[in-house]
């Protein structure tokens, strides 16, 4: 009988120090995440010097809640996975070093984790990957469409030429005056408003599933300044509504041709936009009644930064017997590439 798997994950790309055991790739033994947004917010976003200091603070507390979940020791551990990049370079040598500590001090193997690779995997905690897949990735700082033919194979079909979808949220937030981060605001106002304020989309070439996101967002931040200096007054809910409409038909336009064209199995959302309402309710509407496609949604507390999908896809690199070496370096321009 097969050994079972046992992959302790670490992830402080941006500003969340989380640690996590995940076992056979697809089972959440432990996931323990320390937010840091309370020290970020008076600065409207992520200040790079304070996460660093966080993460130094937190990892020894957040590892060992990790490992006290578990109710493991470290000589039932397979591997140690943590985030190579991208991200904050400070952010990241902190998880980067301390996975280094313990896989040499525990004699085990290290394994470098793309964290856009993690944010796909997460999917994997709910249900079992099908190939062929789209991935569509939506977070701070990513916005893609990444074909999979099969575990460890990423192309990107598509992403932004400007702003994230993610970031061009907390900025129309931050226009609106709403604390960081802003997605979660935007999206309880838009909720409650009509989407009656029109707005551009922006599609590109035809065929292209690339994105652009800079040209809504100053379009939003035109109509509120133009408003404001005529002393008309816009309901900032209509705004959330009509900015929310333009983001998600295109999000999901384009991944519907996407998993069309590319005859995939599956579409995995992935990213801290994926908790998004209107977008996970856009998604299920698209794809309900498509039975050759099956759309997976992770649950909210999977779709934000966690390191238990940091094992999640440091299980596949740990099966294709790939390691790190002690000298691996965080790496905040990182690209996605297959395994
Ligand atoms: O993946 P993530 O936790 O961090 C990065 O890797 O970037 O994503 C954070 C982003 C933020 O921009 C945040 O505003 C956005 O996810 N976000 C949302 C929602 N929840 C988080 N955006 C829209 N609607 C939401 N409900
Ligand atoms: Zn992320």
């Amino acid at each position: 009988m097969k050994q079972d798997q046992y992959i302790l994950a670490i992830e402080t790309s941006c500003d969340e120090t989380a640690a996590a055991i995940v076992k056979n790739g697809h089972e959440i033994v432990a996931n323990v995440v320390s937010s840091q947004i309370e020290s970020h917010k008076r600065f409207g976003g992520v200040v790079p010097e304070i996460a660093s200091r966080h993460h130094v603070e937190q990892m020894t507390l957040v590892l060992q809640e990790t490992m006290e979940q578990s109710g493991l020791t470290f000589d039932q551990l397979s591997g140690i996975a943590v985030t190579e990049g991208p991200g904050l370079v400070g952010a990241l040598l902190i998880g980067v070093n301390a996975a280094k500590a313990l896989a040499f001090s525990k004699g085990l193997p290290l394994i470098g984790v793309h964290h856009i690779a993690g944010h796909i995997y997460a999917n994997q905690l709910v249900a079992e990957m099908k190939f062929p897949l789209i991935a569509l990735v939506v977070s701070g700082g990513h916005t893609e469409l990444v074909y999979m033919k099969e575990h460890g194979s990423f192309e990107v079909i598509g992403e932004t030429l400007d702003d994230a979808a993610g970031e061009a949220y907390d900025k129309v937030a931050r226009t609106l005056k709403l604390p960081y981060p802003g997605g979660p605001h935007i999206d309880r106002l838009a909720k409650e408003g009509e989407p009656v304020i029109k707005l551009p989309r922006a599609w590109l070439e035809e065929g292209s599933y690339d994105f652009s996101f800079s040209g809504l967002k100053s379009a939003v931040i035109n109509t509120l300044h133009n408003a404001e200096q005529k002393g008309v007054h816009i309901e900032p809910k209509d705004l959330a509504a009509s900015f929310q409409e333009s983001v998600i038909e295109v999000l999901v336009t384009k991944t519907l041709k996407a998993a069309e064209q590319y005859k995939v199995k599956q579409v995995l959302l992935a990213g801290g936009v994926a908790a998004n309402s209107g977008l996970r309710n856009a998604l299920k509407e698209a794809f309900g009644h498509k039975e050759s496609i099956e759309l997976v949604i992770p649950p909210l507390s999977l779709c934000t930064d966690n390191a238990a999908m940091i094992a999640a896809a440091g299980s596949v690199v740990f099966e294709k017997g790939i390691r790190s070496k002690m000298d691996m370096n965080a790496n905040p321009g990182l690209e996605l590439t297959s395994y």
